[in-house]
Order: structure tokens, then sequence, then C-alpha cells
């Protein structure tokens, strides 16, 4: 199931916008990647000298921007709770303030759908005169940053045609979940060996397709709890931090909902004044660690009026939670939850009259620094 090999797959086909298509395509996607990246006896297949270049690092820096970013964003707990080598994430345009390097031997990874965006390139030129090593994970072969880059990761997600991005959000953190494991087996580390990436991604695949099968249960939230608001708030902690912030985005790109994607426990110092009656608040809620923490912060803004859309794992699910994800190890988490946000963002944008694929102002490559 190669989408990448067949020119057609480029087409709309049966579908209005292109970001339905590739939502829907997610699925194939995860099961693409466990065939390219993982040989018949269950072993990775990752180059050995991008793994020996990755295992002499003492640090790691994700740089990317937008979506890329808050992919990079899950890809930093994976690498630091799997695989324990300090992983620091940067947006593009910041790090080229040069922070200071507080590494003898970092390792660079970029994640860029586009593989041109010119802040992130600008970034690899500065690693490149440095002399350091680095990897791009994009989906573009041949692309600027992959040529530039020391080593490539592909994420054979096929042509991403919607200005919003989302089957590559969601095949970066699968092949950074791929590539924590193939170095955690090289370094021989229980925590990543214990980890089985190929079981787990096709739990992922099988839990993404239940949800995509479900759309029009988001397309009744659209209506119900989106069709007028100017302003919206994502919540979570953790993971779910991370998914929230990349759930804003999508809403803010496509339908122009002023969102935050918010750190649940930080509302109270202050942002909580945003919220008024009818303010649309999802909180993602798929950690056993957090889940409590995250309810009450979501029964905060309850009592202050925010029309609540709870969208929770089924081990931490509680009654009355509207939309609820199949289990998947908590570290994807994001790979699942994002789905339901990804289809929200569409349907609000649908609803609203707008071009999905081509939100105002917006390009599918930003090319200029
Ligand atoms: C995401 O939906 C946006 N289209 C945008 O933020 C994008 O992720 C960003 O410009 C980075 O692009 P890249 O992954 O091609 O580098």
């Amino acid at each position: 199931f190669h989408i990448d090999m067949d020119p057609q797959a480029a087409k709309k086909g049966a579908y209005p916008y292109y970001m339905l298509k590739e939502i829907d395509e997610q699925p194939g996607v995860m099961r693409t990647l466990i065939q390219e990246y993982f040989n018949e006896d269950g072993s990775v297949k990752i180059d050995q000298e991008l793994l020996d270049a990755l295992s002499k690092a003492d640090r790691l820096y994700i740089v990317a921007a937008g979506t890329s970013y808050h992919a990079g964003l899950v890809g930093k707990e994976l690498f630091e709770k799997l695989v324990h080598i300090p992983t620091e994430i940067h947006v593009a345009s910041e790090f080229a303030y040069n922070p200071p390097l507080l590494s003898e031997k970092p390792f660079f990874i970029f994640l860029t759908q586009s593989g041109e965006t010119a802040d992130s390139r600008q970034v690899l030129t500065q690693v490149n005169e440095w002399g350091y090593p680095s990897l791009t994970i994009t989906n573009v072969a041949n692309s600027t940053l992959s040529r530039e880059a020391t080593y490539t990761l592909l994420l054979h997600a096929g042509p991403e045609i919607a200005v919003a991005s989302t089957k590559a959000y969601t095949a970066q953190i699968a092949l950074e979940a791929i590539l924590v494991k193939a170095y955690g087996e090289a370094k021989d580390i229980k925590a990543a060996k214990d980890f089985d990436v190929a079981v787990e991604l096709t739990k992922v695949a099988n839990g993404m397709q239940e949800l995509v099968d479900e759309k029009g249960d988001i397309e009744k939230v659209a209506q119900d709890m989106f069709a007028t608001t100017r302003n919206a708030f994502y919540i979570g902690r953790g993971v779910d931090y991370a998914l929230a912030q990349e759930a804003a985005l999508k809403l803010k790109e496509v339908s122009y909902v002023q969102t935050e994607g918010f750190a649940s426990g930080e509302l109270k110092h202050g942002t909580i004044a945003l919220i008024e009656e009818g303010t649309p608040v999802v909180a993602i809620i798929t950690d056993p660690k957090t889940a409590a923490h995250t309810r009450s912060n979501a029964q905060e803004v309850i009592a202050r009026g925010a029309n609540v859309l709870f969208i929770s794992s089924r081990d931490v699910a509680a009654e009355g939670d509207q939309i609820i994800l199949p289990e998947v190890d908590p570290l994807l988490s994001p790979l699942v939850s994002v789905v339901p946000t990804q289809l929200l963002a569409y349907y609000v944008s649908l609803q609203r009259g707008y071009d999905v694929d081509k939100p105002r102002n917006l390009a599918k490559s930003v090319t200029v620094e």
C-alpha cells in the first residue's frame, strides 16, 4: 500500500477537499511506514550510519515550524522518555538567533513536510557551517532540506496538497517513534527495546480508522458548539498539551477562529479571565497520570460558563465525555487524539463557507523568512 507510488494519489477523487482526503489517508500512511521501516523479523530498517551518528550525540536539537514543530513536541517526549537523551525543540525562526549550544556533540533533526521552509533551511545552513550532523525528516525526496542535511528519512505519506497539514503531522510522529526504537535498539536501552512500535502503530492505524469512520459525530459537534464562536481553547497536560497546540493551529488556519492550545494547569494564572458564557473549550485527556487534574481544570471553566467538549481515551473516559478515543500507548496518543481535532477544524471551516484547502493569507510551503 504505497500512496506515494500512485501518481493518481494526488487527485481529489470523490473528496470535496484534499484536507478530508488526507485525514482519511492517515491509517494507510501508518501501515506504509510500518512496511517501509520494519523488516520481516521486526527489526527496524534505518541506515546504520545515521544510528551511529545519532548514538554519538549527547544532546538532540529538533528544529521545525508550524505543525512540524508540534510534531517535534511529541518527538521530544519520545526521545527523552524512551532513550533518555536530552532533547531541545526549537521554532526554526527563533533558533536563528543562535541560542547557546549547551553541547559538545549535538545532533540536529529537522522536521519539514515540504523540505523547503526558509526558516528551517536558514538554521540548517548554520548547522552545516558549524559542521554538526543533521537529519531531515520530510515528505519530499530531494527537497532542499533533504539534500543539504547529512541524513534523510522520508515520510512516505504521499503528496499533501491541503495547506493545513494533517497526515504529515501524524507521519512525523510515527517516524520519530520508529527512529527512537532503532536508537534504543542500537544503544541497548530497555525502555525503547520494550516499546513495540510496529504493534503500537498498527493499533494506532486501527484506532485512526475507527475515528475517521465516525466523522459524522464530529460534524455534529462542529454545528452544536462552534457555529458562531469567535474564539476557542484546547487544553491538556503533557502530550495532551502538545496536541492541544496542534489542534488550535488547525482550527485557526482553516476556520479563522481565534484558538489557543493551552496548558490546562496554567489557565488559572490569568488566561481563565477570557472564559465567558458559551466559550468552547476542548479538553484532551488521554494520560491516566494527568486525567484527574485536567478534569478539575475543565470544571473550573465550566463554572465560568464554558461549553466543554471532552475528548478522552477509553481507559480514562468519564460519564458524559462526548468523544471517546481508542486506547493506544499514552506516548502515541496524539496520533489518535489529533483526528477528531483535524475533522473539527475541517467541518467548522466548511460550515463557514471557506476554502478549506486554501485558507486566506497562507501558503503550503513558506519559502520566505
Ligand atoms: C500547518 O498546517 C501549516 N501549513 C504550516 O504551519 C506548516 O506546518 C509550516 O509552514 C511548516 O511547513 P514544513 O513542514 O513544510 O516545513
